[in-house]
């Protein structure tokens, strides 16, 4: 997508570096990052530089090239796909990657794997990019019907929460994806976006990718939505996953899971949207997903440009008190109307996904 009319992606090759947009400095500074080592992939994960389920994806999957080309070895492969998989422990995208380059490395001899590295976590991000553009097209279809269906009203409303547009992907994101096509196509388009508390992914990188796309939308506290569901004001919800189980459970960041019942009472169509690298075909159960805790600092305090336009941090917590930062959620399946990947669109239920995914049906749990 464009920023200032120039076409990005969030990660890209740049002369002998790996190229990312450092997500923590927007949406007040777009600056760029060069990673050159496993390390410096595996720093950009940890510390949300990137983040978003399948941009961890390609982040670690040239991650592990950058490793092949320091040491290319049997014990080095180990060893860095190990420490690349600790970054994050929750979205699968992360463990997807590095199995798909694993299973491309592993048997090369050392001396053919920098290359063969470089190329297949290149296909991984094309791949992305290709699979987020398909569930554009196939959410944007569901868009146009219920626009059809609601007598073609002045503006649809959709909500979103967290980040899952480009920024969360290589490029087109997968609940923005969507929004980006319907938009393109025409249709008025206005979007809810959730702040996202605590890190505020929806404030910053939400409202500053749907900004420089020109889509209208307003930023709420995460709080806002359930009293917009209840007036109406919300049509559909779409949302992004970090690991979605065979069965159709959702995980995605914390706060997804009340907006899903705040939809469920007032029968608002949520929507998932998803790549099949998000789907975790091992599990059953959502309960089981790891849930990624993160430093109590990220809720006692607050990131955002002064008036002075510097970049702080405050404290919003009394010293004394205590704090809990859990990062995902998970919605269960019973609660989302569809998942929208990019093969179409199908109940969230295991039979729903192998109808779209029949050759899963052997690791599908
Ligand atoms: O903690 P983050 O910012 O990595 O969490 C991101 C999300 O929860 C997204 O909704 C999810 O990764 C889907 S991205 C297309």
């Amino acid at each position: 997508m464009k920023i200032g009319g120039k076409p990005y992606r969030t990660i890209w090759r740049a002369e002998d570096a790996v190229r990312v947009i450092d997500q923590t400095r927007l949406p007040f500074e777009l600056t760029e990052v060069d990673l050159n080592t496993a390390q410096d992939a595996a720093h950009a994960i940890k510390t949300m530089i990137v983040r978003g389920a399948p941009c961890i994806g390609a982040t670690a999957a040239y991650g592990l090239a950058l490793a092949m080309r320091e040491d290319a070895s049997d014990a080095n492969l180990d060893a860095a796909a190990k420490m690349l998989n600790a970054t994050r422990p929750t979205a699968v995208n992360l463990a997807w990657a590095l199995n798909e380059m694993r299973g491309v490395l592993a048997p090369l001899p050392p001396a053919q794997r920098v290359n063969a590295g470089f190329k297949k976590a290149a296909d991984i991000a094309d791949a992305d990019v290709a699979q987020c553009e398909a569930i554009g097209n196939h959410g944007h279809a569901i868009i146009a019907k219920l626009w059809e269906q609601k007598g073609k009203p002045k503006q649809l409303n959709i909500l979103t929460h967290c980040n899952a547009g480009w920024l969360a992907t290589v490029d087109w994101g997968t609940a923005i994806a969507p929004i980006y096509k319907a938009h393109d196509a025409g249709l008025p388009i206005h979007v809810w976006v959730d702040e996202t508390r605590p890190r505020n992914q929806g404030a910053s990188l939400t409202a500053f990718e749907l900004g420089s796309h020109g889509v209208p939308h307003t930023v709420i506290a995460d709080n806002t939505g359930g009293h917009l569901m209840q007036r109406g004001q919300v049509d559909m919800a779409i949302v992004g996953s970090d690991r979605t189980t065979a069965t159709g459970d959702v995980c995605n960041k914390i706060g997804t899971y009340l907006k899903a019942l705040a939809a469920h009472a007032h029968d608002v169509p949520f929507y998932v949207a998803l790549p099949s690298s998000t789907i975790d075909w091992s599990m059953s159960d959502g309960m089981r997903i790891p849930i990624e805790e993160r430093d109590a600092g990220e809720v006692t305090h607050i990131a955002g440009r002064d008036a002075a336009g510097k970049l702080t941090t405050v404290r919003i917590v009394p010293e004394t008190s205590a704090a809990l930062n859990v990062a995902f959620d998970v919605t269960p399946a019973r609660y989302v109307t569809g998942l929208i990947t990019e093969r179409g669109v199908s109940p969230a239920s295991r039979d729903g996904l192998l109808k779209l995914y029949p050759e899963r049906a052997k690791d599908a749990a």
